[in-house]
């Protein structure tokens, strides 16, 4: 009965890994792209263009990084230890985004130039928390 499950799930495993691997990489490769859009907002001063784009990527990062079982399943088999780590990275993103989405609806009631340093300053630590989880995931110890 044991023999029989555990061959089961190597099946299972077997038939998901390629494609759950496959599924990481091209979801990044789309939230590297969404990212990149927020940035050419940004360096054009393109408010609007912040507001598309910083909502279609928050999106995207959330359905993404924010479920901790969902992101484990796609980690390579020696790096699923690491998924705690990776769970933080999505909530400094998500920290971050929040902060420039209230600055867009100016929540906080505050001028346009703290709003927009903020929000600048919150983009910014949004690419150290893309850098921080690759490197977790990518150094082997
Ligand atoms: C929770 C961990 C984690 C976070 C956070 C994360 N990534 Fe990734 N990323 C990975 C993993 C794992 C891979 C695939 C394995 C690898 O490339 O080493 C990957 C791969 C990528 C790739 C594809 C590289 C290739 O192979 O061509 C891109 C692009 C990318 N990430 C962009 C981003 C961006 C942009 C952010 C921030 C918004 C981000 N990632 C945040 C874990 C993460």
């Amino acid at each position: 009965m044991l023999k029989k499950t555990a061959a089961v799930s190597s099946l299972l495993i077997l038939l998901f890994t390629p494609l759950s691997a496959y599924d990481l990489k091209s979801n990044m490769i789309q939230l590297g792209a969404e990212l990149a859009e927020v940035q050419k907002s940004f360096i054009a001063s393109d408010q609007k263009g912040v507001e598309v784009s910083i909502k279609r990527f928050s999106q995207h990062a959330q359905d993404l990084l924010g479920n901790k079982e969902n992101f484990s399943a796609m980690l390579p088999k020696d790096k699923k230890h690491k998924a705690n780590e990776a769970v933080m990275s999505a909530q400094i993103i998500s920290h971050n985004v929040q902060i420039i989405l209230d600055a867009i609806e100016n929540k906080y009631n505050q001028s346009g130039i703290v709003r927009r340093e903020e929000s600048q300053r919150a983009y910014t630590y949004i690419e150290h928390a893309c850098f921080r989880c690759h490197n977790i995931v990518r150094d082997k110890y």
